[in-house]
């Protein structure tokens, strides 16, 4: 049975938590495997609607484990919070488990977070301020500290007694000069770990021993591909690998052991923080799609810029996560626009680039060259068919799906369970491309400063 990998494609927020929720009738496991409480996935159960920040989407099945893998860096208030939320609407969070490995956001993340940016003035990242970077970078440094020290007060307190006197010493020459004592933290720590205890697991082997008897284990990514570390236009980026391979190093399954993944993006874009953003829509047109795809922030309420699809980053974002399908939010959002803009390409210093620039200053310097399609004026919520929808909303999706070269076999025409249109049967591995690769030879397509 397989192992399932739920990957963004843009810049986060293209409705992960629906296409996992939608998903997750057929698994018995959900794993999150990176990221932390940066992540805001929003489930629509009738009236209801559920905010998650840590615990995978899957949760709201009765019959599904929930792991939170090693890769996740994990505010402990944050996930006491959502448990309890979750608990109080009579959602069972018994099966819920989180990796002994993972490692602490502790409160001195959390200043350091804010006070970094604080500094950057106008060239702060606009981070979500929940601590993700600096807990990152302590577990890279090997300062960390990890889950397992919430219940184990002597190794918490001198791990931590060997960190705090450099935070405050750093945070002393940052804005806002927050300091923190050890005893007030320890307890806090323990508090914490009395009552996560219940839910602290070796997951890796959690996760294994399912696939291992045939379970089908569903890995929700947190972010997305274009706010990769790795991939995204680095420093505008967030501190972990979204991407399918992070499913691998932060959920604890081998590569071979991933036998689909399904790309999730949106019918337009939207990116939250600071970096460039060619194809940001700054007028009416782009205030009315904010306004009907109700583009704010689910975790820190700031308004999300928005802009038309981008299918030079798409196709570097099918590569590198092997995606093998995908599935297309926010149709809906799109009805009621006279004329709709897919960017193909960019023009760069006077020339056509089809490839993904690997750097910031590349892309801030892109312009887009747009494909325009007719729009259509109905709205779409009650199709459950490609045939029910408009013609020019099947002529648009059907150029997404050339534009990413793998089949979209799910669509989304409003934020509820039962508004998807299933269109074909899932491929499990990834098919030959349905669209010739971007010209990379050519010196029309090649970006600048590539070598000839
Ligand atoms: P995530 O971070 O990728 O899980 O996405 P968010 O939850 O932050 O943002 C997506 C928002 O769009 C949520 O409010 C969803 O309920 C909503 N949503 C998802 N799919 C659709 C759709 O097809 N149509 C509409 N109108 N809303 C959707
Ligand atoms: P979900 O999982 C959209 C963005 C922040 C900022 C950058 C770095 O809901 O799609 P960080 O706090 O991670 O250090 O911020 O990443 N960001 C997100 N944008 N959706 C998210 O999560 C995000 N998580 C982080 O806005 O630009
Ligand atoms: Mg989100």
């Amino acid at each position: 049975m397989p192992a399932t990998v739920i990957v963004g494609l843009q810049w986060g927020d293209e409705g992960k938590g629906k296409t996992t929720d939608f998903l997750a009738e057929q698994v018995s496991m959900a794993v999150r495997y990176q990221g932390g409480d940066n992540a805001g996935h929003t489930v629509v159960l009738g009236d209801e609607v559920f905010k998650l920040h840590l615990v995978p989407s899957g949760v709201l099945y009765p019959h599904i484990s929930c792991v939170i893998g090693p890769g996740v860096v994990v505010n402990p208030a944050t996930l006491i919070a959502e448990l309890d939320m979750l608990a109080e609407r009579g959602i069972d969070t018994s099966k819920v488990r989180v990796s002994r490995n993972a490692h602490l956001i502790l409160p001195y993340h959390v200043a350091q977070d804010a006070a970094m940016e604080a500094r950057l003035g106008g060239n702060a990242v606009g981070t979500t301020h929940r601590g993700i970077g600096p807990a990152y970078a302590d577990r890279a440094l090997r300062i960390g500290l990890r889950v397992e020290d919430l219940v184990d007060e002597r190794s918490f307190r001198a791990r931590l007694a060997r960190v705090l006197p450099d935070k405050n010493a750093l945070l002393a020459r940052l804005p806002g000069d927050e300091q923190f004592e050890l005893e007030p933290l320890v307890a806090l720590a323990m508090a914490w770990g009395q009552r996560l205890r219940p839910h602290l697991a070796d997951t890796v082997w959690l996760v294994q021993d399912a696939l291992a008897q045939g379970d089908h284990v569903l890995l929700e990514g947190a972010q997305g591909t274009l706010l990769d570390l790795d991939h995204g236009s680095y420093p505008f980026v967030t501190s972990s690998n979204p991407i399918a391979g992070g499913a691998c190093t932060g959920g604890g399954i081998g590569p071979l052991q991933v036998d689909e993944v399904i790309g999730v993006m949106k019918a337009y874009s939207t990116r939250v923080g600071s970096g460039p953003y060619p194809t940001e829509l700054t007028d009416a047109i782009g205030a009315g799609i904010a306004s009907r795809g109700n583009e704010v922030g689910t975790t820190t309420g700031r308004p999300r810029r928005v802009g038309w699809f981008d299918a030079v980053p798409l196709r570097y974002a099918v590569a590198v996560n092997s995606a093998s399908s995908i599935m297309l939010n926010k149709l809906d959002i799109l009805s009621g626009i006279d004329e709709i803009c897919l960017c193909v390409a960019y023009e760069i210093d006077g020339r056509r680039v089809e490839a993904w620039p690997s750097s910031a200053e590349q892309l801030a310097g892109a312009t887009p060259i747009y494909e325009r399609f007719p729009g259509w004026s109905e709205p779409i919520h009650a199709a459950r068919t490609l045939a029910e929808l408009p013609e020019n909303a099947r002529r648009y999706v059907s150029a997404l799906e050339t534009a990413a070269g793998v089949p979209i076999v799910l669509v989304s025409v409003g934020p509820e369970r039962s508004q998807t249109i299933e269109r074909a049967f899932r491929p499990m591995r990834r098919r030959p491309s349905l669209a010739p690769a971007p010209n990379l030879g050519s010196a029309s397509s090649r970006g600048p400063g590539d070598l000839s």
